[in-house]
């Protein structure tokens, strides 16, 4: 088999702010074809170099007036290559071909049915179950805000609600659609069906961007970058430098030497669980260390949270350091970036950002170290990692398991840490998590946890008075983690995890139950 080029059919997602723009992204990797985010303001020479099949615009960020948005680049026109603008991406096309557009004073998204009213390229044959009152009807999430209310020129109608009468458009000559509503959403119930016919039919992509043809482009690529030379990963036990660690191993094997950093503020058996994979099963060099009383000596009498991360972050790269410097011939460092950092450090977002915490990613790279840099996950979104996470053979459990902070169970015990604390944090965290894969609900839950918190309340456990510790669970339900609502857990599954605590942990008096979502509360406690 000759090797494919699963770059070659690529769509370009021109971003206008739309917090929905790396759903739209991740929708048209999942159908298969690869796809990059650019800024609207990207330079036309970079996309032409990217050489794109067809083009998306996204839409505007929430709180966005119309009037205040850029305009589409003439470019996008120029390259003469299907396009699809979604929300504002529609209404800044439709305006820019002498359509007019409607503002609204607010934006408000809510499901609702459209009819299909002409044929047309994107949405025929694609369809809901047809009900009498709406034969031809498609369920979305549609945005009640700005509207479409005289056509451009050289386009038609071709979705239409009762309180929207141009929720679609199409200008089949030039390949131009818009919709009102978004596709990228899954309560857009054909939403995919939707984007698989813009991308493979109208833009002609083949789906070549599969799990497996991934891991062998990423090998090849590897194999080319590094040579016969050294690697060195910092593996953490996460997701992403779990699936670098194996991706590494199969493209270079003994070239590649993982360090591991045992702070001590891991989960029950973590370090062992990692060195079991990756060293027992896998025959990957893996250096462990074991720094637990070294961060224990740091932090003790530390009470201030942001103290607390930077002595973390801090010491793990001197420690990440020291062990690199006792090693020979290394000449690249491995890192488990992945596509929303990379994004994210070059977005729009217009600057609205707050650093509430000081985010310190295991792995970090020491400014003075002087490595050529291995980022084998830099074009993939967390749920490519996973699957290629898989494809390489790791196990599921691992490759789904809910994210864990670089700083541990540093920032779940509130105030000093200690070891003494750590132990009952670890026990208390296993028992909740083990029920909740009892009872089905891990899956059904993106982060869940207990927090240590340092205040003593009377309890009596077998009839004798105890003055004991308070742990928290905590349980969230989010898509991207920038907002979350806390988990609606049956009240039976809170009773058997905060009985088990208690009975079993002799420290532990008591078991509350966090209710607060993000905003305004973190979804870490510190
Ligand atoms: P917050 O607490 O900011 O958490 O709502 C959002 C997500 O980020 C994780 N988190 C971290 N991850 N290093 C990490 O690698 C950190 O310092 C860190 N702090 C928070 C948190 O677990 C949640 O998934």
């Amino acid at each position: 088999m000759t090797a494919q080029d699963i770059h070659a059919d690529r769509i370009l997602v021109l971003d206008f702010g739309s917090p929905f723009t790396q759903l739209i992204a991740r929708r048209i990797r999942g159908i298969g074809v690869f796809c990059e985010i650019h800024p609207f303001d990207v330079g036309e020479d970079v996309i032409r170099a990217f050489n794109p099949r067809g083009i998306i615009l996204s839409g505007a960020p929430e709180v966005a007036q119309f009037s205040d948005m850029p305009a589409v680049p003439q470019w996008v026109f120029d390259l003469q290559l299907p396009v699809l603008g979604l929300g504002y991406g529609m209404h800044a096309m439709a305006q820019q071909f002498g359509g007019q557009v409607q503002g609204a004073a607010e934006r408000q998204f809510a499901t609702v049915r459209v009819d299909v009213i002409a044929a047309n390229a994107l949405l025929d044959g694609v369809r809901d179950t047809a009900t009498a009152v709406s034969p031809s009807g498609l369920d979305v999430l549609i945005s009640h805000g700005e509207q479409v209310t005289v056509l451009p020129l050289g386009f038609n109608a071709i979705a239409s609600t009762e309180s929207c009468a141009i929720a679609g458009i199409a200008d089949a000559t030039r390949n131009y659609y818009g919709l009102q509503f978004h596709p990228e959403e899954t309560q857009t119930t054909q939403g995919l069906a939707i984007i698989s016919r813009f991308v493979l039919d109208i833009c002609g992509c083949a789906g070549l961007w599969t799990p497996a043809n991934i891991v062998e482009d990423a090998i090849a690529k590897v194999r080319a970058q590094v040579g016969n030379r050294k690697v060195l990963l910092g593996l953490s036990g996460g997701v992403d430098s779990s699936v670098v660690a194996a991706l590494l191993h199969k493209a270079i094997g003994d070239q590649l030497t993982c360090v591991f950093v045992d702070h001590g503020l891991l989960r029950l058996h973590e370090g062992d669980q990692v060195m079991r994979m990756f060293a027992q099963n896998m025959g990957v060099k893996v250096i462990r260390v074991d720094a637990e009383q070294r961060y224990l000596d740091l932090l003790k009498g530390v009470t201030d949270p942001e103290t607390k991360r930077k002595i973390i972050g801090r010491t793990f790269i001197e420690i990440f350091d020291e062990e690199s410097s006792k090693l020979e011939g290394i000449d690249f460092l491995a890192q488990g970036t992945i596509y929303p950092d990379v994004i994210e450090s070059a977005s729009i977002k217009g600057g609205k950002s707050v650093a509430v915490k000081s985010h310190h990613n295991v792995g970090g790279l020491p400014e003075d170290m002087k490595f050529e840099l291995v980022e084998p996950l830099r074009e993939l979104f967390k749920d490519e990692v996973r699957k290629l996470g898989v494809e390489l053979g790791l196990p599921h459990d691992m490759v789904y398991r809910h994210p864990f902070p670089g700083p541990g169970l540093g920032v779940r015990i509130l105030g000093e840490v200690t070891k003494e604390y750590a132990d009952m944090l670890r026990l208390a965290d296993h028992i909740f998590i083990e029920e909740l894969r009892k009872a089905g609900w891990y899956d059904k839950t993106s982060q869940a946890f207990a927090v240590f918190l340092p205040v003593r309340s009377v309890g009596v456990v077998n009839e004798e008075r105890r003055y004991a510790w308070v742990v928290s669970l905590r349980a969230i339900e989010t898509i991207d983690f920038m907002t979350a609502r806390w988990a609606h857990l049956p009240y039976e599954l809170l009773e058997t995890v905060s009985g088990r605590i208690i009975t079993e942990i002799e420290g532990i008096s008591r078991v509350v139950y966090d209710v607060s979502s993000k905003p305004p509360a973190t979804i870490e406690w510190e």
